[in-house]
């Protein structure tokens, strides 16, 4: 069901918890700043690893070898690629022990499975996906979204699950002696394979979809600074996410989410940092596409 802006002002004037004056400078806490530190790692040892392991798929390419001389020769690029993975594997080991200690210590083991707080895909979501698309064809209305929206928990599991065959068979190539003790020799053959196969995938998807709904969506343009600011803004809440400030309204919760605005420090170093991810991500996807055709 979607809210029209002026009810939400309304619903907030009479829960008492914001006033329509001055309320498109307030703004709320949307990510921790150990998320954001780890959503800062993960993007730099990506785009390290991307960076360092696509010179060896396209080696004959005269690009791919000029990138490689850059990072040291292909022995560098090697070195580049092993330093950015162990700290990946790291940043999604840390990532995953804290959601679960948190929801077992805060007793919210339900909350993080289900509900709006949950990454887990939900019967929501599908409605959500088809009123989306209906609206995409002018054959409905916009629809609101709550805490995460289906785009963004299909871009989380893409990563989940990418870590285990990425990083599982990275980890053969990286410590093929170790493994050679456990499994059969033609499993290196495929752990290479899929290796190179789920990168490409990866480095598609993330340079593609996730650039493009962090900078290219309208409302978005030229760049979404919230994984780097933290805050959400009042006019962001009611514009996308309707869903979300009711249910913050309607439980009492809004107010303690409420912070400072943005710092300029915190804005420029997402624009630069985000900047210079966008830019090596589509040269990159320029790249691949150049070197298939
Ligand atoms: C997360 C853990 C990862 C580990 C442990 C890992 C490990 C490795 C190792 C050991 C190699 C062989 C490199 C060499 O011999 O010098 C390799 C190759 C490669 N890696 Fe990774 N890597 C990981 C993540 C990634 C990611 C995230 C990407 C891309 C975004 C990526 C892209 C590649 C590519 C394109 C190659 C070349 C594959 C081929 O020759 O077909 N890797 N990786």
């Amino acid at each position: 069901m979607s809210i029209a802006p002026g009810n939400v002002v309304a619903a907030a004037a009479v829960g008492g918890q914001v006033g329509a004056a001055g309320a498109a400078h307030r703004y709320y806490r949307r990510f921790t700043p150990i998320e954001r530190v780890m959503h800062a790692f993960l993007m730099l040892t990506f785009v390290g690893c991307a960076l360092s392991g696509l010179p060896l798929i396209y080696a004959e390419q005269a690009w791919a070898q000029s990138l490689a001389r850059l990072l040291g020769g292909f022995e560098g690029a090697g070195l580049i690629h092993r330093i950015c993975a162990f700290v990946m594997i790291v940043v999604f080991v840390s990532h995953v022990v804290l959601v679960f200690s948190k929801a077992i210590r805060g007793g919210r083991v339900m909350a993080m499975l289900w509900g709006p707080d949950s990454m887990v895909p939900q019967p929501q979501d599908i409605v959500d996906i088809w009123r989306n698309f209906k609206w995409f064809v002018g054959r409905g209305p916009r629809p609101q979204f709550d805490r995460w929206t289906y785009w963004e928990k299909f871009d989380y599991w893409a990563v989940f699950w990418g870590m285990f065959i990425i990083g599982g068979s990275g980890l053969l190539l990286w410590f093929p002696v170790f493994f050679s003790r456990l499994l059969p020799g033609w499993m290196f053959n495929v752990a290479s394979l899929v290796h190179g196969e789920e990168a490409l995938l990866a480095v598609g998807f993330i340079f593609t979809f996730h650039f493009f709904n962090g900078h290219l969506r309208p409302e978005k343009f030229p760049m979404d600074t919230v994984i780097f600011t933290g805050r959400i803004s009042e006019h962001e809440l009611k514009e996308e996410r309707q869903i979300e400030l009711q249910r913050l309204i309607r439980d009492g919760k809004l107010a303690a989410k409420e912070t400072t605005a943005p710092t300029e420090e915190s804005k420029w170093f997402g624009w630069i940092v985000g900047g210079t991810a966008l830019v090596l991500g589509v040269i990159t996807v320029v790249l691949i596409v150049y070197s298939i055709f």
